[in-house]
């Protein structure tokens, strides 16, 4: 168990993924640079681990992927091009993205799960707790989840994992926490984790959302950690031996997260996850909503 408490100021962010519930858009582009209105999906991602204060990030990436690199470097050509126009705020929204943070990247290779993306971090990591999030879900920024989450980390030591209450018959898709309560109301020790139990089996409705505060031990466990569900290294099954074994690396805990989120992981909740977010847009929002309400209007008059 790491016995320090340095302060986080590393985010590792999964973006090996195929992609194929987007395909053919993903056949030439990864998923991640699908726009969510007119950013790609990754750059709010990136954004809220910059807002929780980690501006270390590393990308674990994979063939295909480069268009991520050149998101986040800077287009020179495209810049000169804006500023000779007198463009400014494009200028602005180009630049943005190029020196948000500072970002590294390392290719999977091979993938074989989450876990495994985890550990291909582990040389850049080195012994420091770290965040990992997942690119699937956008957490919207007028609700921080990862720096409470780092605060908990940095009072109780060990991993923290974001969790959220969904509907029992959604449970299957997720990773399952069982949990007891602590003095704050917000978090929880966490005593099993099962990753996408049967609804009869889950211990409990609290979901996991892909927001980790871990602490470097998982390293070594994930090292040791068996092909799980669907034959892949999960980050979860690693977890629980933590969960399970405080000499492990343990505690872990988990923060309940009740704010807004965003899933973007497949083709119905990406598209829910455009309108709400453009409808809550200052410069698209006021139209747009004019324009749905209208929409709206028109089908229910149809059926
Ligand atoms: C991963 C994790 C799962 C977690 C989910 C959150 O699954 O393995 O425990 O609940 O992310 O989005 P995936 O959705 O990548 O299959």
């Amino acid at each position: 168990m790491t016995q320090s408490n340095p302060r986080i100021s590393k985010a590792v962010i999964p973006a090996a993924g195929l992609g194929t519930r987007f395909l053919p858009a993903t056949k030439a582009t990864p998923k991640e640079m699908l726009p969510v209105v007119d950013k790609p999906a990754i750059q709010y991602v990136v954004e809220e681990a910059v807002a929780a204060g980690l501006s270390d990030v590393l990308m674990i990436t994979g063939r295909n992927k480069r268009p991520l690199e050149d998101h986040f470097d800077r287009n020179y050509e495209l810049e000169e091009a804006l500023s000779r126009k007198g463009d400014e705020s494009r200028l602005k929204a180009v630049q943005a993205s190029s020196d948000l943070a500072t970002m590294h990247y390392v290719r999977q290779g091979d993938p074989r799960g989450l876990g495994h993306a985890v550990l291909c971090a582990a040389p850049h990591v080195g012994d420091q707790p770290f965040a990992v999030l997942l690119g699937d879900d956008l957490i919207d920024p007028r609700d921080p989840l990862l720096s409470r989450m780092v605060d908990v980390r940095e009072r109780e030591g060990g991993s923290v994992i974001a969790l959220m209450e969904v509907d029992p018959s959604q449970i299957h898709q997720y990773g399952c926490a069982a949990v007891e309560p602590t003095a704050d109301g917000d978090v929880v020790r966490v005593t099993q984790l099962v990753e996408k139990p049967e609804r009869a089996e889950a211990p409990s409705n609290l979901a996991i959302i892909g927001r980790y505060v871990l602490d470097p031990a998982v390293f070594a466990i994930l090292r040791e950690t068996e092909p799980g569900r669907g034959n892949e290294i999960q980050l979860t099954d690693a977890l629980q031996k933590l969960a399970a074994d405080e000499k492990a690396g343990g505690p872990v805990h988990g923060v309940v997260f009740k704010g807004r989120r965003y899933d973007t992981g497949d083709r119905g909740d990406y598209l829910r996850a455009i309108v709400r977010l453009a409808c809550e847009r200052e410069d698209l929002g006021p139209e747009f909503r004019d324009f749905l309400r209208s929409y709206v209007t028109e089908e229910m008059q149809r059926n």
